[in-house]
C-alpha cells in the first residue's frame, strides 16, 4: 500500500493550524500533522519525529521566531515549505524566503489555491524519484463531444496547475486535432515512433515529441505529411506501441491520451493500457445512448473494470432537455463529471490555439478543468459547491 504524503501544518494561532489542517485532510490523500506552537517553542517541526513531505506555517506576526529557526537548518535538512501571511509584510516575505519558502500566501487564502500549491509542490518533489505514470484515456461518445479539447486541457492543467511532467498523446493521426488546439506542428509523430519503435529508448524517444511552451510534450499525428495507410490490426504494430507506450509512461508523471471513437488495434491496446478511461459525452439522447453501448463494449469485450471508466458529461447545462439524473440512469452510476457548457471560453481558446487556463483563465470551464486536474492529482476541493458542481451531486 502507498503511504500518503504527510504534511505538517504549523503556527501560533490555533483556529488557523485547524482550519488549514482540515482543509487538507478533507482530500484524504495526505497525512496531516498539526503543530501548534505556544510560548518557548520556536522550531514548527519540534513535534516531528521525522522531517514531513510538506510544511506549512501560518504566521500571523509581524516577526516570526519559527521562520528564523527554520532559515537556520541547511537546505537539505528541511522540507519544502508553505507560508500563510495573515496580512502584506514583505520583511516577512524576506524572511519566509531565507526559510526556504516555496509558495507564500497572504490571507484570505481559497481551499483550491492551497490544495493546487501543495499538490505541485509534493508532485516536484516526487517527481525525481516516481518510477511510472498515470495513464488518463479519453473517447468520446459522439463525434464533438469534446474529448480532445478536454485532452488537451487537461494535460495542459496537470502540467501548469498541479506542476506534473506531462506527455499527451493523440491518435487521430490523420488529423491530429491536438496539435491544431495547441498550435504546434511537429515533424515526427506516432506513425514514425511505431516504426523506429526497436531502436528507441528514454533519451531517443524524446525527438518524437513535440513540445509546447507550457512543458507539455505531444506526440501526435504529423499534419501535411503523405496519408499515412497503415495497417493498425497487425500485432508487430501493436506490440510496437506497447513498447511507445511503456517509454511515455516511464517519462512523463501523467500521461493523457486521445482515442479516436472507433476503436482500431491501437485505441485497444491503449484502453485497455489506462489507468482510468473518460468516456467523454453530451446532454442529448444520441450521445447518452452511445455513451452507455461503450462503457458497455469497453466492460465487456475490453474487460476494463467498471471503476477505472468514468463518465464526463461535457457542455453540462442545467436546463437541457436530457437532464443529469437521466443520463446516471442510463448509464447506471452516480459517479458523474461534470464540465460546463462555455462556448465564448472555449470559440476564443480554439481560435488562437491556446490552452483555457493560458487564454482564459477565470472562465467556467478553465476553472473546470483545472479542479479535474487538481481532483485527479489528489488535491481535490470537497467543498459544498465546487465539488457538487463538477460530480454531479
Ligand atoms: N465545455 C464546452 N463548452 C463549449 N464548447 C466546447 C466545450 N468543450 C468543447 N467545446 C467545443 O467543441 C469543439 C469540438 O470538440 P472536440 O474535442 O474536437 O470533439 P471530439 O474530439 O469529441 O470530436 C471544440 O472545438 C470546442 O470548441
Ligand atoms: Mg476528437
Amino acid at each position: 500500500m502507498t503511504r500518503h504524503p504527510n504534511i505538517v501544518v504549523a503556527g501560533r494561532n490555533l483556529a488557523a493550524v485547524d482550519r488549514y489542517s482540515d482543509c487538507l485532510s478533507r482530500s484524504s490523500r495526505f497525512e496531516v500533522q498539526k503543530s501548534h506552537m505556544t510560548n518557548g517553542t520556536c522550531d514548527p517541526l519540534h513535534s516531528s519525529e521525522s522531517s514531513p513531505s510538506l510544511l506549512i506555517v501560518h504566521v500571523d506576526a509581524k516577526v516570526s521566531l519559527e521562520l528564523e529557526e527554520l532559515s537556520k537548518r541547511s537546505a537539505d535538512q528541511r522540507p519544502p515549505v508553505i507560508v500563510i501571511a495573515a496580512e502584506e509584510n514583505p520583511e516577512l516575505m524576506r524572511l519566509a524566503m531565507r526559510a526556504g519558502c516555496r509558495d507564500f500566501f497572504v490571507e484570505p487564502i481559497s481551499e483550491s489555491d492551497l490544495l493546487g500549491s501543495t499538490a505541485r509542490l509534493l508532485a516536484e518533489t516526487t517527481a525525481t524519484h516516481s518510477g511510472s505514470s498515470t495513464v488518463t484515456a479519453l473517447v468520446n461518445s459522439t463525434g464533438g463531444s469534446g474529448s480532445s479539447f478536454l485532452a488537451v486541457n487537461l494535460a495542459h492543467a496537470l502540467q501548469s496547475a498541479c506542476g506534473c511532467r506531462t506527455g499527451l498523446v493523440d491518435l487521430d493521426i490523420q488529423f491530429a486535432p491536438l496539435s491544431q488546439y495547441l498550435d504546434v506542428q511537429g515533424k515526427l509523430g506516432v506513425i514514425d515512433a511505431i516504426m523506429h519503435a526497436d531502436d528507441l529508448d528514454e533519451v531517443a524517444f524524446r525527438a518524437y515529441l513535440t513540445p509546447h511552451e507550457s512543458g507539455v510534450a505531444l506526440l501526435g499525428g504529423v499534419r501535411g505529411k503523405e496519408l499515412v495507410q497503415v495497417d493498425s490490426t497487425s500485432s508487430m504494430l501493436v506490440e510496437s506501441w506497447q513498447h511507445i507506450l511503456g517509454l511515455m509512461s516511464s517519462t512523463f508523471d501523467q500521461v493523457v491520451i486521445d482515442v479516436p471513437r472507433h476503436l482500431d488495434a491501437l485505441g485497444m491496446a491503449t484502453l485497455r493500457r489506462a489507468d482510468t478511461v473518460l468516456l467523454v459525452l453530451q446532454q442529448s439522447l444520441l450521445s447518452v445512448r452511445e455513451a452507455a453501448y461503450l462503457r458497455q463494449l469497453l466492460r465487456t469485450e475490453l474487460g476494463i473494470p467498471a471503476e477505472a471508466i468514468r463518465c464526463v458529461v461535457n457542455r453540462h447545462e442545467k436546463r437541457a432537455a436530457v437532464e443529469i439524473a437521466d443520463v446516471k440512469r442510463a448509464l447506471r452510476t452516480d459517479d458523474l463529471l461534470l464540465l460546463p457548457n462555455d462556448y465564448a471560453a472555449a470559440a476564443q481558446s480554439v481560435d488562437v490555439g491556446k490552452p483555457l487556463l493560458e487564454h482564459v483563465p477565470r472562465s467556467p470551464l478553465a476553472r473546470a478543468t483545472r479542479e479535474l486536474a487538481l481532483a485527479m492529482t489528489g488535491a481535490h476541493v470537497e467543498r459544498k459547491g465546487l465539488f457538487s458542481k463538477m460530480f454531479g451531486g
